[in-house]
């Protein structure tokens, strides 16, 4: 559910006054729902190249309605920058002014997407700096948008074509509402591993999940959303949890796990639940979390040594667990929950940033680890999202969390969970180490 403030001022007088009081106005983010238009309206492919070209030809072969320049007062339901060839920063100019006159037509919730290459791969310091100039191009472009649209960028790794299987995964995850709640930010496609999967509607058939601290929260929404793209699920919690989570397995007609994922043997028996009650294990998400918050200064031992425990040692052990097994080998795929307290700090939280940060460090080490089995390591970091851990914050410093970011307003349990089922996909097969945010594009901090 939205939040009430925005389900007040998202239409009728409540929109009027907001804008009349000049009050922040966020709006119903269009979120995935089956069946529904990838996007929601013309989309405009701007760009020159022959990658731009290959990607117009790819999405009219997805039958989206294509444009290489738009016609005048047209709605777009997206605009796609394909800046793959550029090689000074003299060369943005032309296709991003063109997109820019055409920002002022994009419909409510609709997308922008930037297609361009890695600056650490690239030949000259013009080309270096032409490509780190569409990071800080996008994430000011995303701050300019409105009515719930966003902007996000896909990064290919050296030669790979605009077409790779994950670029074009990446695109249509960033065109759909799977995207609602990223904002401002970059996917890096690494390899042409991976494919698109022939039901766009189930990607994770047949595949073996388990998702740690499933019980409530947005544990529970990743085992729904995993799920309903048609994995088979394992839910994992602790034991005095057993009633929440035996109710989450139920619904998604998968088994539970009582666990707690800090005792020694977690990770075998995690395999060993799987691979007895499934045949197989495909896809680990790492979610299980706790804070215990206090300023350093008054910092226990208690407090420290937990959330270290549960939040990133016990994610370590597993995954050794896991890499040292013969169930994990099939193009496995590993997805930890992060958050943006590991990456910008937060007041209260040392134990909890060091914890959060520690869990990116080991994706990006332990993506080396997988690659030679085409297995996956990736991280999600959620902003603020509502749940019952953040119902907890005292009101002021909740309002204030929500509000400051691009989109104006909390995410959903289901925005974290649907990224991490992109990257527990086949189609994100070729994107490793990687870290995504998804937090409306947060506006305090990195
Ligand atoms: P929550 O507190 O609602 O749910 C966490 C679940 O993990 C609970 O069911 C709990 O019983 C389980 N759990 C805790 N310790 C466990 C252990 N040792 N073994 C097995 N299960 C255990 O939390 P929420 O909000 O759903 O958060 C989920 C994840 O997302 C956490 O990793 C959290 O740090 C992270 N996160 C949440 C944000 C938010 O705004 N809610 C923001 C950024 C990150």
């Amino acid at each position: 559910m939205t939040d009430k403030y925005t389900q007040l001022v998202s239409r009728g007088l409540g929109r009027d006054v907001a804008k009349k009081l000049g009050l922040p106005q966020p709006v119903q983010l269009r979120r995935y729902q089956p069946g529904a238009p990838l996007v929601t309206g013309p989309v405009l492919v701007s760009g020159d190249s022959a990658g731009a070209d290959d990607i117009a030809t790819t999405l009219l072969g997805w039958g989206l309605d294509v444009r290489r320049n738009a016609l005048p007062k047209e709605k777009l339901g997206a605009i796609i920058l394909v800046l793959d060839a550029v090689q000074h920063p003299g060369d943005l100019g032309k296709t991003v002014l063109a997109a820019g006159t055409s920002l002022r037509d994009l419909a409510a919730n609709a997308r922008v997407v930037t297609i361009s290459r890695t600056a650490q791969s690239a030949p000259t310091p013009a080309s270096a700096a032409a490509r780190q100039g569409i990071d800080g191009l996008l994430r000011s472009m995303a701050k300019e948008l409105r009515s719930g649209a966003t902007a996000n960028g896909i990064l290919l790794h050296d030669n790979l074509a605009t077409t790779s299987p994950s670029a074009l995964g990446a695109l249509r995850f960033f065109l759909s509402g799977r995207s609602a709640y990223v904002d401002g930010q970059f996917l890096t496609v690494t390899s042409t591993s991976g494919s698109l999967p022939t039901d766009s509607e189930r990607p994770l058939a047949g595949k073996v999940a388990v998702v740690t601290g499933a019980a409530r929260g947005i544990g529970a929404a990743i085992a729904r959303t995993l799920h309903r793209d048609g994995a088979t699920i394992v839910a994992v919690d602790i034991p005095a949890a057993g009633d929440h989570l035996a109710a989450v397995a139920n619904s998604v007609r998968g088994t539970a796990l009582q666990l707690d994922i800090s005792r020694d043997d977690a990770g075998h028996r995690i395999i060993e639940h799987a691979v007895e009650r499934h045949g197989r294990l495909d896809i680990v998400v790492h979610n299980a979390g706790i804070t215990r918050d206090r300023l350093l200064a008054n910092m226990d031992e208690g407090r420290w040594h937990s959330v270290i425990a549960v939040n990133i040692a016990a994610q370590l052990r597993i995954n050794e667990a896991l890499l040292a097994s013969e169930h994990f080998k099939d193009s496995s795929r590993i997805v930890s929950v992060a958050s943006t307290s590991g990456i910008a700090g937060n007041r209260g939280q040392t134990n909890y940033g060091a914890s959060k940060g520690g869990v990116i460090g080991m994706v990006r080490s332990t993506a080396a680890l997988m690659e030679p089995f085409g297995g996956t390591i990736n991280a999600v970091a959620p902003g603020f999202i509502e749940t019952e851990m953040t119902a907890k914050m005292p009101f002021a410093i909740r309002e204030a969390a929500r509000r400051l970011n691009s989109l104006k307003q909390g995410g959903q349990p289901q925005d974290v969970a649907e990224a991490i089922a992109f990257l527990a996909s086949d189609a994100a097969g070729g994107i490793s180490g990687d870290v995504l945010r998804v937090c409306g594009q947060q506006l305090v901090g990195a």
